[in-house]
């Protein structure tokens, strides 16, 4: 690398007072130069300077007076005859835009799952009760399963970040895209933002030569469906509706065909589903009304006397629970990814490791750095009309994000296994359950047999009663009810 890099690079950062990052310059190899110029060149220095000074001493940085918030209107599972029958006519609605090719689908997965201790993409956390089937072949199936369903290879595109790319896209890969032809998914990277020192503003670094970055939240998927031209693409093969989802949870009903058509007939740009919070202290955001517009407030962001409100019939005052299922209007995509610097900034205070003055890794023990990342739920409030669900969580929420207690692997297959209990007890079979009612035995069925409990129909009345572990992993599997699981996998 050439000698006056470094004069230019001097003069970016002096201003922000940011110069400390070359310390190591004149020992640095040219390649590793090269790496950290280009580092240096992607960060926007003023708007970290400005988000540093605006954010750091403040409290909750909201837009809004909590006295003035209203609950959301909400759709809820139909309970009367009418609303039943405006269900049927949606999920035909539904059908007929997943039918004609006007939806594809977006999974969000860019995250880093510190919290569950897995020190690899989230998605190939093995979740499956007997299989150990990863989430990402969970999703996979569903995206095959839905794609032979209505005869159309549905689009998929996955967002990944700098940090877990590689190992992404070489983990489908390595397991033939789970059957999905490669050609029908596509992998976008999103954007990193600098993790800076929470006392100073200054930028750290992760060796001598690159700087502290992380994932720029999923609110960054809009810059970077724009940039990989994605959003381009959907609009020139005139698909119309964007299904968004996250990683972590399996029961998610992908591309809903009652959620489109509800979201279709309504004419909403942006649909939302909720559950109701399991306790106050739940990690759901909430959706809410602020003077006539919807906002998706984080639960990071909600003052404790306001998730512990109730009202005058005892429930939760707040009680639109964010499952993170989204549906988009692409249009509605278009207009606001144009215009995205309008998304706010949330600030997360964090331990990062890094490396201070001597060269040497720090690895702190308690929050060290601000870092920064924006909410696609934020484009809420810019949406004209939006449609929030209600839905029934043991039907399609049970998210993986710790390694034990809550939203755990082990709640996680438990929730999977009572799914498919119940899909088979609709279907007339007889499930063994223990004294306090849950399932005593694990059940996997692939999403390649059925993607809800009306697709078993006529595939396994046979078994009759189940008495020990049954894996449905083939459609009109031929397995009986007294396989062993190993039987079964075999
Ligand atoms: C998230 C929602 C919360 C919701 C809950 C439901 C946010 C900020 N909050 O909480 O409102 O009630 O899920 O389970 O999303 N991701 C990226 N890139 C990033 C950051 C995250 O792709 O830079 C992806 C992750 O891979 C994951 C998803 O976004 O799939 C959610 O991120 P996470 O940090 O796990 O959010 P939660 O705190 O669990």
């Amino acid at each position: 690398m050439t000698a006056p890099l470094y004069p230019l690079l001097r003069e970016r950062l002096v201003p922000f007072g940011q110069e400390h990052v070359l310390r190591w310059w004149w020992e640095l190899e040219d390649a590793q130069r090269s790496e950290l110029a280009r580092q240096i060149e992607a960060v926007d220095l003023a708007q970290v300077h400005r988000l540093f000074h605006e954010h750091a001493h403040a409290g909750l940085e909201l837009p809004f007076d909590w006295d003035q918030l209203e609950p959301p209107e909400v759709v809820r599972p139909a309970d009367t005859v009418e609303a039943w029958e405006q269900e049927q006519q949606a999920w035909a609605i539904g059908e007929q835009a997943l039918r004609q090719g006007r939806v594809a689908i977006c999974l969000v997965a860019g995250g880093q799952g510190s919290r569950l201790g897995h020190d690899a993409p989230k998605g190939t956390f093995p979740i499956g009760p007997i299989t150990q089937r990863s989430l990402f072949q969970v999703h996979a199936q569903k995206v095959l399963a839905l794609s032979r369903r209505y005869e159309v290879p549905l689009r998929w595109y996955i967002m990944t970040s700098p940090d877990n790319d590689a190992a992404t896209r070489q983990f489908f890969a390595e397991h033939g895209y789970f059957g999905l032809p490669a050609e029908q998914v596509e992998f976008f990277v999103q954007g990193t933002m600098p993790a800076v020192d929470k006392d100073t503003g200054r930028l750290l670094m992760r060796s001598k030569w690159q700087l502290a970055l992380s994932p720029d939240g999923h609110g960054g998927f809009l810059r970077a469906l724009r940039r990989a031209g994605i959003l381009d693409e959907l609009q020139q093969n005139d698909v119309r509706w964007l299904f968004y989802f996250q990683v972590d949870n399996p029961l998610v009903k992908v591309a809903d065909p009652l959620f489109l058509g509800q979201h279709i007939s309504r004419g909403a740009e942006v649909s939302v589903k909720v559950v109701r919070r399991r306790h106050a202290q739940e990690k759901l955001g909430q959706v809410v009304r602020y003077r006539g517009r919807y906002y998706l407030v984080e639960y990071t962001e909600i003052p404790p006397e306001w998730q512990q409100r109730r009202d005058p019939s005892g429930n939760f005052w707040l009680d639109a629970g964010n499952i993170a299922v989204h549906i988009f209007d692409v249009a509605f995509l278009q207009r606001v990814a144009e215009c995205d610097s309008q998304l706010p900034y949330h600030r997360a205070v964090k331990k990062v490791p890094f490396i201070n003055e001597a060269g040497e890794c720090v690895e702190p023990d308690s929050a060290n750095a601000l870092k920064w990342e924006r909410f696609i739920f934020d484009v809420l409030p810019l949406a004209q009309q939006v449609l929030v669900v209600e839905t029934d969580r043991a039907e399609e929420f049970e998210p993986l994000k710790n390694a034990c207690g809550e939203n755990s692997p082990e709640t996680v297959r438990a929730a999977l296994c009572e799914l498919y209990a119940r899909w088979l007890e609709q279907a007339g079979l007889r499930v063994p359950r223990d004294r306090s009612g849950r399932v005593s035995v694990p059940i996997e069925i692939s999403p390649l047999v059925a993607l809800d409990a009306s697709d078993l129909r006529g595939q396994v009345e046979h078994l009759g009663e189940i008495c020990s572990p049954l894996l449905l992993e083939h459609a009109r599997d031929q397995v009986s009810a007294n396989s062993t699981c190993q039987d079964l996998v075999r």
